[in-house]
């Protein structure tokens, strides 16, 4: 009976020492970086759902209004039978507007790291779609190499929604195509979500909410710290900052030290210049060209792919 419980707790420790390790070794670095994934413990990912519905971060709406607009042609080119293969799947929110699209899935495949939210999400899939078989799988989707045997001989159609593959580096964006590519098998596809280049005072507005949710988001990481590796950061005296490098075609977000000052992480003591900055996150944006370009890189093409009237975002099915 208590091997469950033992499972999960042995789980949040090796979670915790990844995430003292790979700060520390942050920190020690020159750029200073923590991983973006980080960032999405409980109240970081409430903050993200919560950054999503800031009238300034339009690709979340965006998306949902394209999907939604040409959910009954993309399940034409999915073809019947097919199974859904969600990438980093969250509460599958806008996997939605494809399955009330797909309605002869031979099943949905939901792949995330995040065993708790996948099993409650997977449960409420199947209480609102009876007969849709749902097979969740718990992995990273960058180490994930097989399916579950279930899925047979369906043909296997990816989703990748939300510009995810933009907090990628572009050869890890690549990578995952390759990777996607096999998994999918050659008669497969993708459907992928790609924020577009525009103004640079557009993307700087997205990151910059004037309600400060997406500075909460980025401060929160330094609170996790605090909370699990017995830091002691100030959270007064550090700032969001994210600016849009329109050369690297890239959004990057740092915390940044209001004043010269000194912090213990897990036992050891870092100093902070004043104006000095770590990285959290880069958030590359691309044109449709180079869309393609990614694309055939990663052994695709793309065979159709839509936008909104504004051209803010795109969504590409990749064969
Ligand atoms: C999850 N990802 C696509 C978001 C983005 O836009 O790059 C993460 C984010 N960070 C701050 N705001 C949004």
């Amino acid at each position: 009976m208590n091997v469950p419980l033992l499972a999960s707790a042995e789980g949040e420790r090796a979670d915790r020492d990844a995430f003292r390790r790979d700060v520390l070794a942050g920190l020690a670095a020159s750029p200073r970086a923590i991983p973006a994934k980080y960032l999405y413990d409980e109240r970081g990912s409430a903050l993200f759902d919560e950054i999503c519905d800031q009238p300034e971060y339009y690709p979340t709406r965006t998306e949902a209004a394209i999907l939604r607009q040409h959910a009954a042609e993309i399940a034409r080119l999915a073809g019947p039978g097919c199974a859904l293969v969600e990438y980093g799947s969250g509460s599958s929110v806008k996997t939605r507007l494809l399955l009330e699209a797909m309605t002869d899935l031979h099943a949905y495949v939901p792949i995330d790291i995040s065993r708790q939210h996948l099993e409650a999400t997977a449960r409420r899939l199947r209480e609102d779609y009876p007969g849709l078989r749902v097979d969740p799988v718990t992995a990273d989707y960058m180490a994930l190499h097989a399916l579950p045997d279930t899925i047979g001989k369906a043909r296997r159609i990816g989703f990748f929604p939300g510009s995810t593959i933009g907090n990628l580096m572009p050869e890890e964006a690549v990578l995952f195509l390759r990777r996607a590519r096999r998994l999918l098998r050659a008669d497969g596809a993708l459907v992928l979500g790609v924020d577009l280049k525009k103004t640079p005072q557009q993307l700087h507005d997205a990151y910059n909410d004037a309600a400060g949710v997406t500075a909460q988001f980025t401060l929160n990481l330094l609170r996790r710290m605090n909370r699990e590796l017995e830091a002691n950061f100030d959270l007064s005296a550090f700032a969001h900052d994210a600016s849009y490098n329109e050369v690297a075609g890239r959004i990057e977000i740092y915390f940044r030290s209001l004043r010269d000052q000194i912090v213990s992480v897990g036992g050891r003591r870092f100093q902070f210049a004043r104006g000095e900055r770590v990285h959290t996150e880069y958030s590359y944006k691309y044109a449709q060209a180079e869309i393609s370009e990614l694309a055939r890189r990663g052994g695709l093409s793309v065979a159709s792919s839509w936008t909104d009237p504004s051209r803010l975002f795109s969504v590409a099915f990749l064969t």
